[in-house]
């Protein structure tokens, strides 16, 4: 028996559904706030994403060559190409721009619970405003998207300025190693690496850095920076409106093009794998040949989204089984049809079956049943059965529409 491609995953109608409402929930949020759906190619030119991270990023990607001879790959993320398209098509558009997407990466990983080869990320892009209240919409935004998706999750936000002001004193690999560690939380591993290059004073200060409280406490530490303004500016702006979060100076990143503020959101119920979503502010499109705009986003891991979630009752559309019949089975597609028409999923019975084994197959799969036999057919009505509550009566068809439509979200 074949099976599919490792860290792949095959999603069955139940599971389509929930992922569909939490997904429609996700861009009905992020378009209350003005942004825009955009939709980009599954592959790129493999250079879109070594540009900025480097040749070492190939090995964790999915790149091949086409029949003629170019480098490609498929999207690990969706910022970069996002970016490339507002260069070659969006640069003349009065900014700034909103954009958001849905749209499947992939990456080559190794697979385990909720780190996935190819999964789904849910983002927004806002181009061409560098304010603090662009920072903060960005970071309220996805709050906003991450709580009416049902999520329980813990936000923590920091800023790249004061670690890589500690750090410009070191060595450049150092300080590379030193991030990747951090980004990792591999505080053990930190130790061990400035301990060994006897960076002892480093240790205590980036160790303080991180554990600061308060933005004050980290100016304490990392002294008096260009850009403090604007970050007391952005946190002032978000304390004001009683943003629950936590301060984290010790936020990373592991993508190369964030210049500022960065934020990333864990799930309470999740292990290992609980960031549920990144971000932050960063520049991309002077490297693509368009000029060199502040940018801020984020992106959502949808799958991780879904795992936390588990069994949460969600509100999915009814369903109408429509039973009849043989006689009727002509007016069974008409009465079908006439639900359709306002909205509502109606499913016919297409086998040779009695009306009683046709009810038994719509209580496994149906919320009502409209049947159609000899006394409806010569009426012209149906004979409408909710299947949670077992009652039933007979009506004309607008009665039936209008009585399902009143149960669940159509
Ligand atoms: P990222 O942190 O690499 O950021 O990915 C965003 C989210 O995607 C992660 O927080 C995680 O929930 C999910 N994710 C990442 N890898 C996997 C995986 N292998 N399986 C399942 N979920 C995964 C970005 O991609 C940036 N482009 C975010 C951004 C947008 N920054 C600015 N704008």
């Amino acid at each position: 028996m074949l099976q599919k491609p490792r860290g792949t995953r095959d999603f069955l109608p139940e599971e389509m559904e929930r992922r569909r409402i939490i997904e429609q929930r996700m861009r009905n949020t992020a378009m209350r706030w003005g942004y825009r759906e955009v939709c980009t190619p599954t592959f790129e030119t493999l250079e879109l994403f070594t540009m900025r991270s480097g040749e070492g990023i190939i090995q964790e990607m999915y790149t091949f060559e086409d029949k003629g001879g170019r480098e490609l790959a498929l999207r690990p993320e969706v910022t970069a190409p996002v970016l490339r398209m507002y260069v070659n098509e969006g640069k003349v558009l009065p900014k700034p721009l909103r954009w958001c997407y849905f749209a499947d990466c992939f990456r080559y990983e190794r697979p385990q619970k909720g780190r996935y080869r190819q999964f789904w990320q849910f983002g927004i892009e806002l181009i061409g405003a560098d304010s603090a209240s662009a920072e903060a919409e960005v970071i309220l935004a996805g709050h906003e998207i991450l709580s009416n998706a049902g999520v329980q999750f813990t936000l923590h936000i920091g800023h790249l300025s004061p670690m890589r002001t500690m750090l410009a004193a070191i060595d450049a690999p150092v300080a590379k190693t030193v991030m990747g560690l951090l980004d990792k939380r591999d505080f053990e591993g930190l130790e061990q690496c400035l301990t060994d290059l006897r960076h002892h004073e480093l240790l205590e200060s980036l160790t303080g850095l991180v554990q600061s409280k308060t933005i004050d406490e980290a100016f304490a530490i990392c002294g008096d920076i260009p850009e403090r303004e604007r970050i007391e500016e952005t946190f002032a702006i978000l304390d004001g409106l009683d943003l629950p979060y936590t301060l984290n100076m010790g936020i990373v990143r592991g993508l190369d093009y964030y210049t500022g503020t960065v934020f990333e959101a864990f799930a309470e119920n999740l292990g290992a794998e609980n960031q549920i979503m990144g971000g932050g502010v960063y520049r991309l499109a002077h490297l693509f040949g368009g000029d060199d705009v502040a940018s801020c986003g984020f992106a959502i891991g949808f799958d991780r989204v879904m795992v936390s979630l588990g069994e949460t009752e969600l509100v999915r559309p009814p369903v109408v089984a429509v039973l009849s019949t043989n006689e009727a089975r002509p007016r069974s597609f008409e009465v079908a049809g006439a639900f359709r028409e306002a909205g509502i999923c109606a499913e016919l019975n297409l086998m040779d079956r009695g009306i009683g084994a046709q009810m038994k197959h719509a209580a496994k799969s149906s919320d009502f049943a409209a049947i159609i036999g000899e006394r409806e057919l010569a009426r012209g009505t149906v004979t409408l059965k909710n299947l949670q509550s077992g009652t039933q009566h007979e009506c004309g068809l607008d009665e039936a529409i209008a009585e399902v439509k009143g149960v669940g979200a159509c």
